[in-house]
């Protein structure tokens, strides 16, 4: 069995600072930070881990080969040469679910995938000595990107996109990703002794977020992976390993001042459905109300938000004076930070104050800005 790993984790552009972060915070170490990815070394465990732990990865690849490659032959040679039989078992099923390929010769995916899979049964079958694979067991997806020639093959282990987490059934319109959301928290000063706001919550997606790494939750504790079942690579006991870790970390007692509002009744339902199903809706409280009658006497509290930024022409129009509103309610804050990404380039304008940090992140396709109004620190007690 293979001991050691190097292991690949992709992010959102701009979030591999607060991503390799989580990963030294696991204790693994970093080989390389890119654009939109991680790469670390990590044992069994370390598999586990990362998937169970890690909340700003959207998967945990695990490499297998980099190699140069500018024609067909030479991806299907060296692909030949990669010792699959130490990976894929004689009834595993095998195939590249995607390729991608940027600034390189070899730019097809289609001829990508099946050249690769073409090289993997050449070389099964003279390792099995066998015909034809039935692919009947388990399932081993493969990732391929090709980077200026360079030929990356990379096991999925997560399956699922991680920011799947399990809890988010329901969702409002323009929902954030759980991995981006977490990601944005973890970019502020936050933390859990701390009052925070999320005052268009929409699913509640920031609000459980945030509860989520109070309570010191796994992300990944209440959902599978696909290398679960490839006690080939990655014992049981590691999997088991990691959640009973998991468990034991949680801080199911910790009290926490956070809250979500959105003006919609409809998805505060979804919101608290979804809470539900994360386990924190004890630690969140959920309020119809509009970001006009925003209000609070306390001092020294966080809003962490994404709201609507007028997608659609109709919506558009409206975003003057919500942005108007927006800076009204939370400038009248008492020494608040606040958070706010969104794809609204006038956001500012209308705000009526300029941000003290700005920082591009791209939300999916969508070129959005998270503007940071930083507030004072409160005074040490
Ligand atoms: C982009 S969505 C937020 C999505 C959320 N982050 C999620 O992950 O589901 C914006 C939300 O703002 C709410 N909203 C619009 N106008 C509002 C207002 N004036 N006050 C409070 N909420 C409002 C909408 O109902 C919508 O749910």
């Amino acid at each position: 069995m293979l001991e050691k790993f190097t292991l690949i984790a992709p992010c959102h552009f701009g979030m591999e600072a607060v991503l390799k972060r989580e990963i030294t915070d696991l204790g693994y170490t970093i080989v390389n930070v890119e654009d939109g990815k991680v790469t670390f070394e990590g044992d069994k465990d370390a598999v586990a881990k990362a998937n169970i732990f890690l909340r700003t990865t959207e998967r945990v690849l695990l490499k297998v080969a980099s190699f140069k490659a500018t024609t067909y032959d030479e991806l299907f040679e060296a692909t030949k040469e990669i010792p699959w039989e130490e990976y894929i078992p004689m009834d595993g099923k095998f195939w590249v679910k995607k390729a991608s390929s940027i600034k390189s010769a070899l730019f097809s995916p289609s001829d990508i995938q099946s050249i690769i899979k073409k090289a993997m049964v050449e070389r099964l079958k003279n390792k099995y000595n066998v015909g034809w694979f039935s692919e009947a067991g388990n399932e081993y997806p493969l990732r391929v990107s090709i980077m200026k020639d360079e030929v990356t093959i990379a096991l999925d282990t997560s399956g699922e996109s991680l920011h799947k987490r399990g809890y988010r059934k329901m969702t409002a319109k323009a929902p954030l990703t759980e991995t981006l959301a977490a990601a944005l928290i973890m970019l502020t000063p936050w933390k859990k002794d701390r009052i925070l706001i999320d005052p268009f919550c929409g699913s509640g997606t920031i609000p459980i977020e945030a509860a989520m790494i109070g309570m010191n939750m796994a992300p990944g504790m209440n959902r599978e992976f696909t290398a679960e079942k490839w006690t080939n690579i990655v014992d049981k006991k590691s999997w088991y390993r990691a959640v009973t870790e998991a468990e034991d970390l949680i801080l199911p007692d910790v009290k926490m001042d956070i809250s979500g509002f959105d003006i919609d009744p409809e998805v505060l339902k979804a919101a608290k459905a979804n809470a539900a199903d994360a386990g924190v809706l004890d630690k969140i409280h959920f309020e119809k109300r509009d970001v006009k009658d925003l209000r609070s006497d306390k001092s020294y509290g966080f809003i962490i938000t994404n709201p609507p930024y007028g997608e659609r022409l109709e919506e558009k129009a409206a975003m003057p004076e919500l942005y108007t509103t927006i800076g009204k309610s939370f400038n009248g804050l008492d020494k608040w930070s606040y958070y706010i990404i969104s794809g609204y380039e006038d956001a500012q304008k209308y705000i009526g104050r300029q941000a003290d940090k700005n920082r591009k992140i791209y939300n999916g396709m969508l070129k959005t800005y998270f503007y940071q109004y930083m507030g004072p620190k409160p005074p040490r007690k």
